[in-house]
């Protein structure tokens, strides 16, 4: 191999050796693979200690692959001979131009362009609920190599903290708080921010969560296993995800393909679905109740089984013809209704505001907790049927689910 390539992938040791790597991309690429676009390598932070991530940028998806410090000279070397004509190697002594031509090629060194080693989970601050230095958000492309939250990413960022804190809370409220091992469905995951986040979340020893301080204070640290899955019908991050789990040794975390209808989640104990459409929140509400999961956080958007159903009644039929009026009034019957089919099924709900609307517009969340105590399922059936009947409500979805 030629001596530039030879001497920028040394460069690119020295600068893991000694810790001033910041980050590696390779560029204009001219192989057999059309797509490709680029690869930026960064360092990440993992349960097996520091590894090197490389995230290939293709037209319309990304792959994630990790590989260990030891190997990372053999890839490197690899990648370079597969068609790149560009490499950038950033480190906080130096920046590192290779240009790769057909016969030669020229490195070029100038000064650098960031003084600071990126940050890594490792330097992370303790006890907040998201690290927003974590290697997933700089995959996921939330945050920059240096673990600062991109501006526009933010309201994302506060969904995720904010899920957290929801989820923390609730789990710290039920009997699962003491559970050595949790199964978790977030049905139609899509990216994979929040599943990212509550797994990385709880995986953690409690001490790290915050929580149960005294009871670990002179022990280990209880590692919780985590079992999650991801169900989403989008194939493209299905594995986009699946390679940053891997890339990140979350064990416990898989992402599969498919409907939430089709599904079967088994025996979980809490079921998660943020912004599933319409009626794939019933289904997955559905399967919640069905796999008996103690906890169920949904966050329900677009209502529009409802909408088209809605026949105003007289009184409000002045109020209803306005779209936005209509709107809310399908949000809140739907919502409404599962909130009384959940605890019809004996679980105790709340609906509340999840994040303020100047952040996102779907922002209602519906968390049920499953009682030991059954409800009354009589004064229930009426409620829901009174209101079904003044709406000209045939049908809802997950009531029928619950039928069949
Ligand atoms: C708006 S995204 C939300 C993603 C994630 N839950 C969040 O809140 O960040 C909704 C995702 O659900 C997926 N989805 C919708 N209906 C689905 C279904 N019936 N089965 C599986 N995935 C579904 C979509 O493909 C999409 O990726």
């Amino acid at each position: 191999m030629d001596e530039h390539v030879e001497k920028f992938i040394a460069e690119a040791e020295k600068g893991l050796a000694d810790d001033t790597f910041v980050k590696l991309i390779l560029s204009n690429y001219k192989g057999t693979d059309r797509s490709l676009q680029k690869i930026s390598v960064r360092i990440i932070e993992t349960k097996k200690g520091k590894h090197l991530m490389f995230q290939s940028r293709f037209d319309t998806r990304d792959t994630v692959k990790n590989f260990s410090i030891a190997e990372a000279a053999n890839e490197l070397r690899r990648r370079l001979s597969s068609g790149f004509r560009n490499a950038h190697l950033f480190t906080t002594g130096g920046d590192f131009q290779l240009d790769i031509g057909k016969r030669n090629s020229r490195l070029t060194t100038g000064k650098p362009t960031t003084k600071a080693r990126p940050a890594t989970t490792h330097d992370r601050a303790k006890r907040s609920f998201v690290d927003p230095n974590a290697f997933y958000l700089k995959a996921l492309g939330i945050a920059t190599d240096k673990g600062e939250i991109k501006p526009s990413q933010r309201d994302k960022w506060r969904q995720i903290n904010k899920f957290i804190e929801i989820l923390a809370g609730l789990i710290e409220q039920s009997e699962l708080k003491d559970k050595k091992a949790l199964k978790i469905v977030d049905m139609g995951s899509g990216k994979g921010y929040l599943t990212f986040a509550a797994f990385d979340y709880l995986q953690k020893p409690a001490r790290e969560q915050g929580r149960n301080m005294n009871v670990e204070s002179e022990q280990q640290p209880v590692r919780p296993r985590i079992q999650m899955t991801g169900v989403e019908q989008r194939p493209e991050l299905i594995a986009l995800c699946n390679d940053i789990a891997k890339a990140g040794n979350f064990d416990g975390l898989k992402f599969v393909h498919g409907t939430i209808a089709d599904f079967d989640p088994g025996e979980i104990d809490i079921l998660i679905a943020l912004h599933a459409c319409d009626t794939a929140t019933d289904d997955a509400l559905y399967k919640g109740i069905v796999a008996n999961a103690s906890i169920i956080i949904a966050a329900p958007c677009c209502h529009k089984e409802i909408r088209k159903q809605i026949k105003p009644p007289e009184m409000l039929a002045g109020i209803l013809k306005h779209g936005i009026m209509l709107e809310r009034t399908a949000e809140t019957i739907t919502d409404g209704l599962r909130s009384l089919l959940l605890e019809r099924e004996g679980y105790k709900t709340k609906l509340f505001e999840f994040i303020a609307t100047e952040h996102t517009p779907k922002n209602n969340m519906l968390v049920a907790t499953l009682q030991t105590r059954h409800s009354n399922v009589d004064k229930i059936d009426m409620q829901i049927a009174e209101v079904k009947n003044i709406f000209g409500i045939a049908r809802q979805y997950l009531e029928e689910l619950l039928k069949s």
